[in-house]
């Protein structure tokens, strides 16, 4: 009998601790599940796990997080939403309107989050009054990134001009090499577009075509030279660019097979990753002609609605890590990010993390800043989609620029 009893005090404390355990999980859906993704990821992991908070991975490949949102809408509609989601910009907010998101508000007012995080972030991060998200960085698609090495072989200096970077690209692919890394899917295309509409027609046209929506802007001259724009890159990219993963893209530029890559600048998470250095290895500058102007998103988790106590405990933990001065310095270092509060020193960024931390300091000051197409920040999903598809289609041959921005007017009108 005495044995019976001490088995099931055992059996009852086992049972207790592994509850415990259980409950102090999150389950956190993402999709950084390139290497230097993955090592940013470890931060945050090992952040939680030095609070006693485990880590349920939940990863769903693809940039802008269309894949991942379609099975954050298959768990939800299943009823077993994941705890903490990844999320951009119009995906919160479509959220919140369906009351699926936790309220944080304690835990941003004790952290003091309205004090230190832009209001251009908190206009994402609030829904009427409540913060339902919390923001871990803030990335800008506007970027290329260059081999050194490659560039100094074939004596090209850093590009400033659209016209210089089209000569650039031209001497390299003479050379043989391929002179854009691309991968062809369409919200790599549509990141590429971010930095292009900037570059031919600055914020005003940005604002005008793909904030406001204008008909008129959408289906404008400027729009069309947009798209020659993506015309003149579509042929600079390799032969076998369809469906390549945007981190391969980037290989190939870390590996000297290619000069550029235009992307977010989530891929110089992979260069670091790769043990490259800026300005030693590599090069990070603004699309040419796009330069003062930063098309920006930011990452952040919103916590679902739980029930349960310790998990709505778990939840608050984390975004209170999330949001540590210390904490977004270290993850937006790895990440490639910079941090989403101003308030975080940039010392320990390299080169490429304290131009873009001083860029977007004078962008909100100038007011060059603006959300991006690709990443959600301009639109919510239906027009960003209708967008992609337009963008992809042109990019693959199947509109000319005039007809594309004439598609453009139609696609996002039906869209809204
Ligand atoms: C996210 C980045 C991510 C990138 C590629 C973007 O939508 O904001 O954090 O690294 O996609 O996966």
């Amino acid at each position: 009998m005495r044995k019976l009893t001490k088995n099931l005090t055992l059996v009852a404390a086992l049972l207790a601790s592994t509850s415990a355990v259980r409950a102090a999980d999150v389950e956190v859906l993402h999709w950084w599940t390139s290497g230097g993704e993955a090592a940013a990821l470890n931060v945050l992991k090992e952040d939680l796990a030095g609070q006693g908070i485990g880590w349920n991975d939940m990863p769903v490949a693809g940039g802008g997080g269309e894949s991942a949102m379609t099975v954050l809408r298959a768990r939800v509609t299943a009823g077993d939403p994941p705890t903490a989601v990844q999320m951009l910009g119009f995906d919160i907010q479509d959220w919140a309107e369906e009351g699926a998101l936790a309220d944080l508000n304690l835990v941003a007012a004790e952290e003091g989050w309205d004090a230190v995080v832009p209001p251009a972030l908190q206009a994402f991060s609030k829904h009427d009054g409540k913060w339902i998200a919390a923001p871990v960085n803030i990335h800008s698609s506007n970027w290329v990134w260059a081999n050194k090495a490659v560039l100094e072989e074939l004596g090209i200096a850093q590009p400033t001009t659209w016209d210089e970077f089209v000569a650039a690209m031209q001497k390299v692919k003479d050379s043989g090499k391929t002179a854009l890394a691309h991968g062809g899917q369409a919200w790599q295309e549509a990141t590429v577009f971010d930095g292009v509409v900037l570059s031919v027609g600055g914020v005003d046209l940005y604002r005008k075509a793909f904030v406001e929506l204008d008909p008129e802007a959408l289906g404008s001259d400027e729009i069309a030279a947009v798209f020659e724009r993506m015309e003149t890159l579509r042929g600079f990219v390799d032969d076998n660019f369809s469906g390549r993963d945007w981190n391969l893209a980037s290989a190939m530029v870390i590996n000297g097979e290619a000069a550029f890559q235009i992307m977010g600048d989530w891929a110089k998470g992979e260069f670091l990753n790769a043990g490259k250095v800026p300005g030693d290895d590599f090069l990070c500058f603004r699309v040419p002609g796009s330069q003062g102007s930063l098309s920006i998103l930011s990452d952040q988790f919103a916590m679902f609605g739980v029930t349960d106590e310790d998990a709505k405990a778990a939840q608050a933990e984390m975004a209170r890590s999330i949001m540590s001065p210390a904490f977004q310095s270290a993850f937006n270092v790895v990440k490639g990010s910079v941090p989403a509060r101003t308030d975080v020193p940039d010392e320990a960024f390299d080169a490429c993390g304290k131009q873009g931390m001083q860029e977007l300091a004078e962008g909100a000051a100038n007011d060059t800043l603006v959300g991006s197409i690709a990443h959600g920040h301009a639109n919510r999903a239906s027009v960003k989609n209708a967008i992609y598809d337009v963008v992809t289609a042109h990019f693959n041959g199947e509109y000319d620029a005039q007809t594309a921005a004439e598609e453009l007017v139609t696609a996002v009108e039906l869209a809204q």
